[in-house]
């Protein structure tokens, strides 16, 4: 199957971004990520494609690396702070992470992700100059595995944007909590980040991300989360697109080293 027969291009016109629906695209997806900080297209995937995408991810499962710790929702983990400060508290992260290398180049995923009309349809929503996919072997492409108990505790991304696309959600739990543009890159806000950890009910959004929707998101200026999943027969899995603005990017290789230290979902079950 090609990119044109996985992604409804009638519903979203990336293959004719010149044409008057294909504009109006491009501006409401611009128009989403300044206001919210997200933009989410359902049924971006048509659905007759997603069992097999989901069988794909699903057979590689076994090889995803477990994470599981607690963590701070900053990525500089410096100074001292009082314990109920937001800085000081930790949050339970754990999923399964498929890496790159695992996704062979028939797999439907690596089709959408490696398309250059996707590309320049993200780079014009995105509204950047140049973007290119990450060079990066193992992080360019990757994708989530989450089980029961599973979840994404409340963090900032350290990169400016996160493409993802969400192929199966679980029966129960494993909601999207953000709170957009809850700080600057002067302020903090630290108060406000304190409301959403301890009221995210009234502080935070909410999102049940839909099977087969692709999602823009701007998560460096956005906290937020993945609620812990209950109990599910399906896993909730997700793929990744890691773009940057320079070609060539890669992730260091003490980075990705210890990201493979840690054991396989297979390993753990075995
Ligand atoms: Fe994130």
């Amino acid at each position: 199957m090609s990119p044109t027969q996985l992604i409804d291009l009638e519903r979203y016109p990336i293959d004719d971004l010149t044409s008057e629906s294909g504009k109006r695209l491009v501006a409401e997806c611009r128009q989403a990520l300044d206001e919210d900080a997200l933009c989410m297209l359902p049924e971006f995937i048509r659905t007759g494609a997603l069992p097999r995408m989901i069988r794909e991810i699903e057979e590689l499962s076994c090889n995803a690396y477990a994470f599981d710790t607690v963590r701070i929702a900053y990525d500089d983990d410096t100074g001292v702070w009082p314990d109920d400060h937001p800085r000081s508290i930790a949050h339970r992260c754990r999923y399964g992470q498929i890496l790159g290398d695992d996704v062979g180049a028939d797999a439907l995923i690596r089709k959408v992700y490696g398309w250059p009309t996707l590309t320049e349809f993200v780079r014009q929503a995105l509204g950047e100059d140049t973007l290119h996919l990450s060079a990066c072997p193992h992080l360019a492409l990757t994708a989530q595995v989450s089980g029961p108990g599973d979840r994404n505790g409340w963090h900032y991304d350290t990169n400016d944007y996160v493409i993802s696309l969400m192929l199966q959600a679980a029966d129960c739990g494993g909601e999207f909590e953000y709170a957009p543009y809850i700080r600057s890159q002067t302020d903090e806000k630290y108060d406000a980040v304190a409301k959403v950890f301890e009221d995210p009910d009234q502080y935070a959004r909410r999102l049940l991300i839909p099977p087969g929707t692709f999602t823009l998101f701007k998560g460096d200026l956005s906290l937020h989360r993945v609620r812990p999943i209950g109990e599910t027969a399906r896993k909730r899995l997700v793929a990744l697109f890691s773009y940057h603005h320079a070609p060539g990017q890669v992730f260091s290789p003490d980075y990705v080293a210890s990201l493979k230290q840690r054991p396989r979902l297979g390993e753990l079950r075995a």
